[in-house]
């Protein structure tokens, strides 16, 4: 089995972040999202791996090399425009030749994993298997409705009025069967070439679908809420690690990892909380649920349930919470008012 994973896109939901860096890349517990997907892959025995990728190319190859860091072999594949799912599995059909595959959306979080539903698929052999989930409003999504056997009877993209709370997770296995169907269907209502018709075509030609429900954590992390959700999520399961300096006024307090040349300054970090090397932390109060990436300065910082990227310096703020700070961004104190200098498509949340 091969596998697919799309990281192209234009990210428009995880905006300004996405204008400097492709959102499968942003760090959730200081590791790209694009890794726990590609470790999901390799734990399901996958090492043929085509990543779809837009104009962040050169960005991924330089992250991910060849692949071999994860014991897999990537084949880049360029995208020139986002013009759906489906359109991706048509550009990789040499890539994918008649192989089965599993098509993994490059943004999304499923740290159960996916070993089990490749398992049934292998075993049962469908012409296609989706892997969903239970949600509150199934409006948002891809939208899978089963017969009383629990074979896929339909499929429908963001319905007004879902017949199901059963939405698709980003993860399918497919047979080359699905290779007809991407040729047969047209442009959707949002002019992309659309999975969910592609799977529709199939259940229609009367080809086999199943579906299987996953009741693990999921998240879609295209957006920031979603982000700072994943990283919750992921820092509960943190294994403290102390490879910086911490000095003689300043407490560790529950699970927290120090990256090699972090230092600790008569500050509290309360875990779970990941700190990159090379960072300084003084005078502050971290945590919990808090990354922070590589050289970094906090300092007279209180931070907390927030994620702060490479670079960044945080001074002399009180209280930033459910926070992401870009790459090298600069939060710090104002005289008499707020001032701000903020990017383009950015949000900014003020307390009184
Ligand atoms: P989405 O998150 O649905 O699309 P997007 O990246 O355009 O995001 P936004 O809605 O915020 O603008 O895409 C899901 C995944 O599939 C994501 O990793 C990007 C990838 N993708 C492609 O690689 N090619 C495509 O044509 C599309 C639509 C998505």
């Amino acid at each position: 089995m091969k596998a697919l994973v799309l990281a192209g896109g234009s990210g428009t939901r995880l905006r300004p972040l996405s204008h400097s860096m492709p959102k499968q890349l942003v760090p959730v517990a200081n590791k790209p999202v694009l890794e726990y997907v590609l470790e999901n892959i390799r734990a399901a025995g996958v090492e043929d791996i085509g990543l779809i990728v837009g104009r962040w190319a050169e960005e991924f190859e330089r992250v991910l090399g060849d692949g071999s860091r994860f014991g897999a072999r990537l084949t880049y594949i360029r995208q020139d425009r986002p013009l759906g799912l489906a359109h991706c599995v048509r550009l990789a059909g040499p890539f994918l030749g008649d192989d089965d595959f599993v098509l993994y959306l490059g943004d999304i979080v499923v740290p159960d994993g996916i070993t089990e539903a490749a398992a049934r698929f292998a075993r049962e052999r469908p012409a296609a298997h989706v892997m969903v989930r239970k949600v509150a409003d199934p409006r948002a999504f891809g939208v899978v409705e089963l017969d009383e056997v629990g074979r896929v009877r339909a499929l429908v993209e963001k319905p007004r009025r879902p017949r199901s709370d059963l939405a698709l997770m980003g993860v399918y296995f497919f047979t080359s069967a699905v290779h007809a169907a991407v040729a047969a269907i047209g442009p959707g209502a949002r002019g992309e070439l659309e999975i969910t018709d592609a799977l529709q075509w199939m259940v229609a030609q009367g080809a086999p679908v199943s579906a299987g429900e996953h009741d693990g954590y999921w998240q879609d992390t295209g957006s920031a809420d979603a982000l700072l959700d994943c990283n919750r999520r992921l820092l509960g399961a943190l294994e403290p690690a102390v490879d910086g300096a911490v000095d003689g006024l300043s407490v560790l307090d529950g699970p927290v990892v120090l990256g090699p040349g972090a230092r600790v300054v008569a500050s509290r970090i309360t875990g779970p909380a990941v700190i990159g090397a090379g960072t300084l932390v003084e005078h502050s109060r971290i945590g919990p649920y808090t990354s922070v990436g590589r050289d970094c300065v906090l300092s007279g910082a209180y931070v907390g349930d927030s994620i702060v990227l490479d670079g960044a310096t945080v001074a002399d703020v009180p209280r930033l919470h459910d926070s992401i700070i870009g790459r090298s961004a600069t939060v710090g104190p104002a005289g008499a008012h707020h001032r701000l200098v903020v990017g383009d498509h950015t949000r900014v949340e003020i307390a009184a």
